[in-house]
């Protein structure tokens, strides 16, 4: 639900920067600023900037940036509106939610509704477990004999659901919550024939699921004996309703988000003990996937905290093949992944507990291996002398590696694979090339233009495509990077001022890039982006002031704006003094730097359309009257560029 505009304009002129900041970190003052060792990266010497007059924090160590809500939003792991959330309940705002259909004030208030209800059940089963008779003299022991301690039941809320059909059903209902939000919560089980409902949860210990802020969004209940004759699942879990999602949920994460960015790796095991125990062993950066195969959604909320990821499993070869078949996922994500595997019958829970907490991450440390290596082994295992087999296998690690985004990881991937092989690298290189090409026409047919991809990507995908052609120069992509983002920052930095009071009374800097860049596609798509809110805000009547970008709620435009407000090294005194300079300057000769500025820009297209014709016709095979067409396009090029450089006052240099 949208909170309005006003309210989160209270919110975030409330929320003092260092005020926020300091609740996790302490800070000092030096100068006009606060220093803090940066909470996002391990640090002993303070590189975390803190400037109140802006609202805003860079760190020059990680180069994290942003301002209060974003600080929330990254050390909470929480989205933009729950950081909002976050900070009004802080400073006591009451959030004046914009008006909302019938239809989401409804969702809204059920969504409400079923966390109540919810946690209602949670502190109900808690109740159970240690005050009733049943849970006291059953469930309690249940968990003593598993070696759960006192702070161990309370930290994860664990709790007891009695054996009656309808305890729970009742007490509920006598304490006013309606049937129907009982059943959306999944508390219930569906109603039979005769419309009649029990309690989804009869005689088994409760495992509370959390959400990453804390709130109770389901449970996982298990039953008490391990009897192979009984047909009772050993596991319940509640259904997905409309506030717990499985894919999306990581058991435990609430509990470790904290050390997990800390430790700057998250241990992802199978089960709910498994999180347990080694919580309780003093290993807290580490949740659970709960017994099905990892999604993207997991794996993004990991990676909200860490890119780092070790997998813990059994040492039964399911529990492997189940693992491995969530890798390639991961390393499409980005994250790193080391996987370790236990003993035969062993898993972490039972592990831990055999050899101890210090014993336990001694043997992680000795046997984490990174998924290829772990991968190419199985495999070397599996074939054997095969070399129909091997070949098979060799694609499929091939295939797994061509996931990974980051060309140095890959390539380094690509050289250990080979050398564990005894494989020639070129030969898996150019397996790999053929898989991206394959998904790149898969994407969308042709290979894109520059426009259409990052310039690292395009480089990348020319390469590919040409192996053996010579690479580009890259100049004239770096030179456009470099033009479009200097046109950015003046927009950003002094799109409110006026370009020439005198002359040209209320025409702003803003005003004047919108209509000299009309038509103008930029070539880093973030810059479009910038560009389009731009407009958005100028429609509205505004020419926006900094603060605009710096406090914008997506991530990338608050990044560049403070990146290109806060210069490139330091927000300290002196350094304002000197910034201040120079927007006097710049802020004197705005017009004049503003079209030389719009010039350059077009300079540089120019050049390159100038380059590609000039490609075109070095290699051209067609007839004659084309080759014509081509001659006068490069011409009238060549004018432009005359043109451009004499406005410009400089030479022609070809
Ligand atoms: N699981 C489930 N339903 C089942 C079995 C398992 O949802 N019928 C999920 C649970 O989240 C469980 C995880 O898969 O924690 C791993 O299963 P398992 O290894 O069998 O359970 P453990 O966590 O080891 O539980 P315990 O040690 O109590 O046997
Ligand atoms: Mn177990």
């Amino acid at each position: 639900m949208r909170i309005d505009p006003e309210t989160v304009e209270r919110i975030k002129q409330t929320a003092a920067v260092a005020d926020v900041i300091g609740d996790y970190v302490s800070v000092k003052k030096k100068g006009a600023n606060f220093w803090a060792c940066c909470p996002f990266h391990g640090e002993k010497t303070p590189s975390f900037s803190i400037s109140p007059s802006k609202g805003i924090y860079k760190c020059f160590g990680c180069g994290k940036a942003g301002d209060s809500v974003r600080f929330i939003m990254d050390i909470e792991g929480l989205g933009y509106g729950e950081a909002l959330r976050h900070l009004a309940k802080k400073y006591g705002i009451d959030i004046q939610e914009e008006e909302m259909t019938d239809d989401q004030v409804l969702r809204q208030n059920e969504r409400e509704s079923l966390l109540i209800i919810l946690e209602y059940a949670k502190s109900y089963f808690k109740s159970q477990l240690h005050d009733s008779e049943e849970g006291k003299s059953i469930a309690w022991p249940y968990f003593k004999e598993r070696g759960f301690s006192e702070a161990t039941l309370q930290a994860f809320d664990l709790g007891y659901s009695p054996e009656a059909w309808d305890a729970f059903l009742k007490a509920a209902l006598k304490q006013g919550y309606s049937q129907e939000i009982i059943e959306k919560a999944g508390l219930v089980t569906q109603r039979n024939d005769e419309g009649k409902v029990y309690d989804r949860f009869r005689n088994r210990v409760i495992f509370p699921i959390h959400n990453v802020s804390g709130k109770t969004i389901a449970f996982g209940a298990r039953i008490l004996r391990n009897d192979p004759k009984s047909n009772q699942a050993k596991y319940l879990n509640s259904p997905e309703t409309e506030v717990y999602h499985k894919s999306s949920s990581l058991y435990g994460i609430f509990q470790a988000k904290n050390e997990i960015r800390k430790l700057d790796v998250c241990y992802l095991v199978e089960g709910y003990t498994d999180v347990i125990s080694l919580h309780q062993a003093g290993i807290h950066n580490v949740v659970a996937s709960s017994g099905t195969s990892l999604t993207v959604e997991q794996i993004r909320l990991i990676g909200r905290f860490t890119q780092h990821v070790t997998v813990l499993y059994d040492g039964d070869s399911a529990g492997i093949k189940a693992a491995l078949r969530g890798m390639d996922l991961i390393l499409e994500e980005g994250l790193q992944v080391n996987l370790v595997v236990f003993p035969e019958g062993q898993d972490p829970d039972s592990y831990v507990r055999k050899i101890g907490s210090e014993a336990f991450i001694d043997y992680i440390k000795e046997h984490s291996k990174d998924v290829i290596s772990f991968q190419a082994n199985l495999f070397l295992k599996e074939a054997g002398d095969d070399p129909f087999k091997r070949a098979e296998l060799i694609k499929e690690m091939v295939q797994s590696i061509s996931k990974i985004p980051d060309a140095i990881q890959r390539s380094l991937f690509i050289q250990k694979t080979a050398s564990m092989m005894r494989l020639e690298e070129e030969v898996l290189l150019a397996e790999m090339n053929k898989i991206h090409l394959k998904n790149l026409k898969q994407k969308g047919g042709n290979v894109p233009t520059p426009g259409q991809v990052s310039p690292q990507d395009y480089q990348e995908i020319r390469q590919l495509i040409e192996p053996t052609a010579q690479p580009e120069t890259p100049t004239h992509q770096n030179l456009a990077y470099y033009q479009e983002s200097e046109c950015i920052r003046l927009l950003i930095n002094f799109g409110h001022l006026e370009i020439n009071p005198e002359k040209a009374p209320g025409v702003t800097l803003t005003h004047y890039l919108i209509e000299e860049l009309e038509g103008v596609h930029f070539q880093v798509p973030l810059f479009n982006q910038i560009m389009a809110i731009c407009k958005e805000a100028f429609q509205g009547g505004i020419s926006p002031k900094p603060d605009f970008y710096m406090h914008h709620s997506d991530e990338e435009i608050q990044h560049f704006a403070i990146d290109c407000s806060s210069d490139k090294h330091n927000l300290s005194s002196t350094w304002k003094e000197k910034h201040d300079i120079r927007v006097v300057m710049e802020h004197d000769m705005l017009e004049d730097i503003a079209f030389k500025n719009v010039l350059r820009l077009r300079k540089v297209y120019n050049d390159q359309k100038l380059q590609e014709s000039l490609d075109l016709m070095a290699n051209f095979q067609g007839d004659s009257s084309e080759m014509n067409e081509l001659l006068l396009n490069f011409i009238h090029l060549k004018e432009v560029q005359k043109n451009i450089s004499q406005e410009l006052g400089t030479v022609i240099e070809k």
